[in-house]
């Protein structure tokens, strides 16, 4: 029997996502494996996720040159090494209430003669793939997201590149922190989960970590920076998710705007933020936002490995004719969990566990104490 698997990738990009795809074809069409399976495979991309696959015309040849890309061992041999990916992404959803083109959808999708997608995204391109599996075609998910906010696994692609890419950016800062006495208020990713600011800011030793799972209170904010002062430490670091909130208040939005999949534009958190400092107690604090650079440039060493596990092992699925599913980490090693788990429910950071309520910052007991 011989299948054509799709790969595509959706939602923000980050690094290792090339990876997965090099990994998903090399192990499809490894002639090695293949004299062993009962299934041999043909492996395309498609360009821009589902866009692609939803504006594809599959009877217009340069529509399928548009969006359609073989992929074999030879066009996929360096692509690990670099981050963003090479087929392209897009946010939309084919099922949008306001707009759906689900139908056109798997017309095309049997037009074209897939047998099984691999769709590598976070909670929303999951959940399409999620929804596509119900209609009854064979979908398989790959975990990503730097937010790793994804249910159902312990690990989604791009989130350890991300995490050093913030610790680095704060390495940098401290000098120019240090030498200026100033405050830097740093905005990393994450909209409703603060993973991101919680572990980049407890690998780098800030001061200060607030995340939208704790809204925070501005005086207390003061106070702890007050408490520091007169101490040998001259400046100090706070590291701010976007999502961040004030006590009572809603997240900060950039403006009106709302996606494809309904989510707001958020925005202001760590100027608000460094203002009040200033305001509050005479202090000069400087705001930035890392923003896309922390999703930008090669993956590190996990992202690599993660990449290609995840990848193998969406084929290893699909040869074992497990769908509507993800690869996903457990307990540290590779293994499946339903699509449907991670609908709705975001991963966020457990407080109580993780986050010190006394001083905005990662807890600093890891065991309680049972005696
Ligand atoms: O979804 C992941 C994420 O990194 C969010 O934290 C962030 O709000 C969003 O992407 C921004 O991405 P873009 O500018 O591509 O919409």
């Amino acid at each position: 029997m011989k299948m054509k698997i799709a790969v595509l990738t959706g939602g923000g990009d980050c690094p290792g996502l090339n990876g997965a795809i090099k990994w998903i074809t090399k192990s499809a069409l490894d002639p090695r494996i293949a004299a062993t399976r009962s299934v041999s495979f043909e492996v395309v991309g498609i360009v821009e996720g589902w866009k692609g696959i939803t504006e594809i015309n599959p009877n217009d040849e340069k529509s399928c040159t548009r969006y359609l890309k073989n992929l074999d061992e030879e066009v996929v041999r360096t692509w690990d090494r670099y981050g963003g990916t090479n087929l392209g992404t897009s946010r939309t959803n084919p099922f949008n209430p306001k707009n759906d083109r689900s139908e056109r959808l798997i017309d095309n999708i049997k037009k074209l003669g897939i047998d099984a997608i691999v769709a590598i995204g976070g909670e929303d391109t999951l959940g399409v793939a999620y929804k596509l599996y119900k209609l009854g075609i064979k979908t398989v998910g790959i975990p990503k997201t730097i937010d790793m906010d994804l249910s159902g696994t312990e690990y989604s692609l791009g989130f350890d590149t991300s995490v050093n890419i913030i610790m680095e950016e704060i390495d940098r800062l401290r000098t120019t922190a240090g030498s200026h006495s100033r405050i830097f208020v740093v905005e990393t990713m994450g909209r409703h989960a603060g993973w991101l600011a919680l572990r980049g800011g407890e690998c780098s030793g800030a001061y200060i970590i607030l995340i939208p799972e704790y809204p925070f209170d501005m005086e207390k904010v003061c106070e702890l920076l007050r408490e520091r002062k007169g101490r040998e430490i001259n400046y100090s670091i706070i590291v701010v998710a976007e999502g961040a909130k004030v006590q009572g208040k809603q997240e900060f939005l950039k403006d009106s705007h709302v996606d494809d999949f309904g989510h707001v534009s958020i925005g202001g958190v760590t100027s608000y933020v460094a203002d009040e400092i200033e305001k509050r107690t005479g202090w000069e604090a400087r705001h930035i936002i890392l923003s896309h650079l922390q999703r930008g440039g090669t993956p590190s060493a996990n992202d690599r490995l993660m990449a290609r596990w995840f990848g193998i092992a969406a084929v290893d699925m699909i040869v074992n004719d497990n769908f509507g599913r993800m690869v996903c980490l457990e307990r540290g090693e590779i293994a499946t969990a339903p699509l449907e788990g991670i609908i709705n429910k975001l991963k966020l950071v457990d407080v109580e566990k993780y986050y010190d309520t006394e001083r905005y910052n990662g807890r600093r007991t890891i065991f309680s104490d049972t005696r």
